[in-house]
């Protein structure tokens, strides 16, 4: 019997905005404080991508470009692109299309993939399945969002959360025993009365009376958000550890969506992990939407050995969410 093909992240590339947007200078646009949002939801700054006529893909391919340097990784021999996002350069085409297209991608077939912040989770599902079938050796994942693009920058209840960034991953054909061991992905439709962009799609096209009525922009109802994620991605979480034997002293590693500090110690604590587990970036970045994961695997990277026990979680609009077992295949950055 011919062995299982199993995939494995084998490389990241990232980037962010040069433009750091500071809980001081927001504390000037609307009524809030440093505090007040470090108190609440854990951050300080979170950067943005300024600059007339620059999008989501402007950053993806940024990020892209990285990966495919770091990984000696030809743009010819890419496989497949996918981009996880909810801030399309446009409605059509597909943002994965013309990041391919910058970045010089051009054996592959791409397409995007929308599922709120658990998109990269929900990518790296996707773009498994390709290398475990034996279809694709080289497919890359892009997570990019330019989350101030949907900003109100004049509600505070939403534009201390956001940021903007990309981050992209390779996967690849495990040579060994480590990769994507198992996810488990759920979607509850529920969510959509309680955080999504009200106009602009097809059930209410863009008119002067929707810009005039900023139903462009991300409309929260931030408890409810908060009550679900919690207990959604403690709930999947445990249960991936409990179906896969691992212990808090087994498992090395929680790779939580960056949402709310709050949020995050409290899956931490459902999974009875202690703190120094638990990845933590949000204080630098904010929510990046798409570009979290990545970041964060990043931000992490040196601090990571080959065969650690890792479990990606993510929770975002839909509501969508999951938990997804990797056994680490790189050794530093
Ligand atoms: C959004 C969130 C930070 C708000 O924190 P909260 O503690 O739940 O606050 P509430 O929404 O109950 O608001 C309490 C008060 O704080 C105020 N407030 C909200 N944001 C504020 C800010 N940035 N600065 C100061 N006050 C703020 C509200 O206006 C409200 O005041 P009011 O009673 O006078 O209207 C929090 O609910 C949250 O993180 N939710 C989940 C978000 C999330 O995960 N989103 C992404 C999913 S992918």
């Amino acid at each position: 019997m011919s062995k299982k093909i199993r995939a494995a992240i084998t490389g990241l590339g990232t980037f962010t905005p040069d433009y750091i947007l500071t809980n001081d200078e927001l504390s000037k646009m609307v009524d809030t404080s440093d505090e007040w949002i470090m108190t609440r939801i854990g951050i300080k700054e979170r950067h943005i991508l300024k600059g007339e006529g620059l999008g989501t893909s402007d950053m993806a391919v940024e990020a892209v470009k990285s990966l495919l340097e770091k990984t000696n990784t030809s743009p010819d021999e890419v496989d497949l692109l996918l981009c996880s996002t909810v801030t399309p350069d446009m409605m059509f085409p597909a943002t994965a299309n013309i990041i391919s297209d910058k970045a010089g991608i051009k054996n592959a077939f791409s397409f995007d993939l929308n599922a709120g912040c658990s998109g990269f989770l929900y990518g790296l599902s996707v773009a498994s399945q390709f290398v475990e079938t034996g279809k694709y050796k080289k497919v890359v994942l892009v997570g990019a969002d330019k989350m101030s693009s949907i900003i109100d920058y004049t509600d505070r209840k939403t534009c201390a959360i956001f940021g903007d960034g990309a981050g992209a991953a390779l996967l690849e054909p495990s040579q060994d025993e480590t990769g994507i061991i198992d996810f488990n992905n759920a979607t509850d439709g529920i969510g959509r009365h309680h955080l999504h962009q009200k106009a602009g799609g097809s059930v209410k096209p863009a008119s002067f009376e929707t810009v005039a009525n900023k139903e462009h922009f991300v409309y929260q109802e931030g408890q409810t958000v908060f009550k679900y994620a919690v207990s959604r991605m403690g709930d999947i979480s445990v249960d991936m550890m409990k179906k896969h034997g691992l212990t808090s002293e087994t498992l090395d590693w929680l790779v939580p969506h960056q949402a709310n500090l709050r949020i995050i110690d409290a899956t931490g604590r459902r999974m009875g992990l202690p703190s120094e587990k638990v990845m933590v970036n949000i204080r630098e970045y904010g929510n990046t939407t798409n570009a979290t994961i990545p970041l964060l695997l990043a931000d992490y990277a040196d601090k990571l050995n080959k065969g650690d026990n890792l479990i990606i979680t993510t929770f975002g609009a839909g509501f969508t969410w999951g938990a997804m077992y990797v056994k680490w295949s790189l050794q530093g950055n």
